[in-house]
């Protein structure tokens, strides 16, 4: 992964740009770094400024910005900032000498605020969210213990495209991990992490790559053959 001298043609495709944006520990971000993508960290971004993924961000060499969501006045005010950074990195889609689809990519990596419906406009299949289930079940909070409140045998983490309904937009890809009686809300959240730091490198290769696209109306395409055989049972049932 390169994140050094920023490539100011946007339209030159060396490698994709991507802005990622965290509130918190940032071990979906050192997981996105560790992977070696085929893409820029142009910038990583914070509304917390004692997010601890900021020292990863700094460790990588990658430009860190905060944005204190406190400091405005409403939720429009503060995304039209942070939406003004991010268009520093990626390049303005008010520009239409840029392709902003193809030049850039807006990656959620634990950032806890909800976007007003012009900030989600702005970044149509243009911004990735991971959530720690497997949507469409347990859209937001405390995901895991409502995953074992519920009995579910079978839980997860899933990317999808951000759009303005919370936790709803276009899923991109999903990972299964069984539930065992035994867990408590750590060890399935740790499970799940797991996951999570395989699968988003993953999906963030592949739209790197190509085998990933994502059409002006922000819907996905994946270029490749599933095995229609394969499935996850918990627990195994022997016999049926
Ligand atoms: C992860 O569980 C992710 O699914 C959720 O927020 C958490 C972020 O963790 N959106 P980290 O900051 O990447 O460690």
């Amino acid at each position: 992964m390169t994140h050094n001298a920023m490539n100011t043609d946007f339209n030159e495709r060396s490698l994709p740009r991507v802005v990622v944006l965290i509130s918190g520990r940032g071990s979906n971000l050192s997981a996105l770094l560790a992977a070696d993508l085929p893409v820029e960290i142009v910038a990583v971004i914070s509304n917390k400024s004692d997010a601890a993924g900021l020292g990863v961000a700094a460790q990588a060499q990658i430009p860190t910005e905060v944005i204190h969501h406190q400091h405005f006045a409403d939720r429009e005010t503060f995304d039209r900032a942070l939406s003004e950074r991010i268009d520093h990195y990626l390049g303005s889609p008010d520009d239409p000498s840029i392709d902003c689809r193809a030049a850039g990519l807006v990656i959620l990596a634990g950032f806890m605020r909800i976007f007003s419906a012009e900030f989600t406009a702005r970044y149509t299949g243009r911004m990735i969210n991971i959530h720690p289930s497997l949507l469409p079940a347990f859209t937001g909070l405390h995901t895991h213990q409502r995953a074992l409140d519920e009995g579910v045998k079978i839980h997860g983490c899933t990317v999808h495209l951000v759009t303005a309904e919370l936790d709803h937009g276009p899923i991109l890809a999903q990972a299964a991990v069984p539930v065992l009686s035994e867990d408590t809300e750590a060890s399935l959240a740790a499970r799940v992490l797991r996951q999570e730091h395989q699968l988003y490198p993953q999906v963030v290769r592949a739209w790197a790559e190509g085998r990933l696209k994502i059409d002006e109306h922000g819907m996905p395409h994946w270029g490749y053959e599933q095995d229609p055989s394969t499935a996850l049972r918990v627990p195994g049932v022997q016999g049926a």
